[in-house]
């Protein structure tokens, strides 16, 4: 038998080991999904906090409770470790580690490189390695492929491997991620076959694809067809202002259209390890092959000027009631990047307490989810949303809409809020108070 039909047959029979490199959203969601379809999994980190968080079923993550970890890593069918000499026992290799951005917001492709390292000394044949962390197209084959061919074994014929993007949604509770189809881009039509027989079993479907190229591309095309169309919306929003328009009810009045219309929704800026960043990946490939990618570009602009577009509405809105931002109190509520996520990584909120401090505000943060966050070089800590405060402040900023904060009690005691995200329109509909973006 050989290695090709002998790995399949293991995932057939749910007998394959599956190695995770990688254990934050994307890495430990995806690890749970295959604990609990059966296989048995074993989670590298570098990141010893996050093994023994892990290893002691207390969960970092808000779609995974401590005790959905602790019943799978006590049933032995996930284990997490930083001892990487284990990547050779695996049959399947799978990679989620970050791919943020490097200073000159170029692609740093440092922890994609460095797991392949890890994983080159151990390669055997018939290992199957996915790569499912976000990049530009060319990463599998470019990089990752003659990295690992390095050790003499070949690429779809003595070693399996793909691109498969992880399309997670953290928070999301209407599309978990069983419920999103995979796409599976492989060096050969082997590769591709192989990873889609894993992904089928934590997926409705797999989308095979005829390159990895193509993968990496499928992936960046929704991200970038996210971020374009937030910055399209985003710049509607401000010529609605200027025209004395509520954005939000043309949205939701055009959403009625049952066809050709998709609704986006202005906000304080992109946030997390997605949006903001993917389409920058794109650009800066597009840009070395001498393509130049304007939307991308655009997008980019619009979106990163508005948390100082939401300081402009915070001013003028201060100003109306005059009052200075110098040595008003401004309580930002809400400031990871997204609702219902103890993610805070590129959130708008921090470049809004930034520019508020800069323009010497007394700023203040409340989110039941993020108890510390880095601004500017200090931490700054959550403080309570009690009365005082809310009455207090001169200015709320409602910067990220969590679904457990009584929106009602802040209307009705702050003197003045500045709302990003429509989340008062539920509570209060009119009143001179709140100001909209
Ligand atoms: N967060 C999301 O919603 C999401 C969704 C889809 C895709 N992605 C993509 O998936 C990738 C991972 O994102 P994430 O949000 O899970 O990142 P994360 O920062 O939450 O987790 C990455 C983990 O990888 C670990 N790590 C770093 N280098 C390592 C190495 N050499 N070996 C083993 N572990 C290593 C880190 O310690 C960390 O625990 C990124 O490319 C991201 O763009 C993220």
């Amino acid at each position: 038998m050989n290695p090709t039909e002998s790995l399949h047959e293991r995932i057939v029979a749910t007998t394959a080991r599956v190695g995770v490199l990688g254990l934050g959203y994307v890495g430990l969601t995806e690890a749970m999904e295959l604990a609990r379809a059966g296989f048995v999994v074993t989670g590298f980190d570098i990141d010893a906090a996050r093994v023994s968080a892990v290893q002691g079923g207390h969960s970092y993550l808000v779609d995974i409770s401590d005790d959905e970890l602790a019943k799978v890593v006590g049933s032995g069918t996930l284990t997490a470790t930083d001892d990487f000499t284990h990547l050779g026992e695996q049959d399947v290799l799978l990679i989620c580690v970050p791919t943020p951005l490097g200073k000159s917001k170029a692609p740093d492709l440092s922890y994609i490189i460095s797991a392949v390292d890890s994983i080159r000394p151990q390669l055997r044949r018939g290992q199957l390695v996915v790569l499912e962390s976000t990049t530009y197209p060319g990463t599998t084959t470019e990089v990752v492929m003659p990295a690992l061919e390095s050790t003499g074994l070949r690429a779809g014929v003595d070693f399996h491997l793909c691109f498969s993007p992880e399309r997670i949604n953290p928070g999301d509770k209407i599309h978990p991620p069983s419920t999103i189809p995979r796409v599976v881009g492989g060096v050969s039509a082997a590769c591709a076959d192989l990873a889609s027989r894993l992904f089928r079993r934590i997926a409705p479907d797999v989308v095979l694809v005829s390159t990895p190229q193509a993968a990496e591309m499928v992936k960046l095309l929704e991200n970038t067809f996210r971020a374009v169309n937030i910055g399209l919306v985003n710049e509607l929003a401000l010529m609605c202002r200027s025209f004395g328009i509520d954005v939000w009810e043309v949205i939701d009045a055009a959403a009625s259209k049952p066809f050709g219309f998709m609704p986006f929704y202005p906000g304080p800026g992109l946030g997390g390890h997605c949006i903001p960043i993917d389409p920058l990946y794109l650009s800066w490939k597009a840009r070395v092959t001498g393509f130049d990618p304007r939307f991308i570009e655009l997008a980019h602009q619009v979106n990163s000027s508005m948390p100082r577009v939401v300081v402009s509405v915070v001013t003028e809105a201060l100003n109306h009631r005059s009052k200075s931002v110098k040595g008003s109190r401004v309580l930002v509520l809400g400031v990871s990047y997204k609702r219902d996520v103890n993610d805070a990584r590129e959130s708008p909120a921090i470049d809004i307490l930034h520019e508020l401090e800069r323009r010497e505000a007394l700023v203040d943060y409340h989110d039941p989810y993020v108890a510390r966050l880095e601004v500017n070089g200090r931490t700054m800590s959550s403080v309570p949303l009690d009365d005082i405060r809310l009455t207090g402040a001169d200015c709320v900023v409602i910067a990220t809409d969590h679904s457990c904060v009584d929106y009602k009690r802040v209307v009705d005691l702050a003197p003045l809020v500045v709302d990003t995200r429509n989340v008062t329109r539920a509570v209060a509909p009119y009143r001179d108070t709140i100001v909209k973006l």
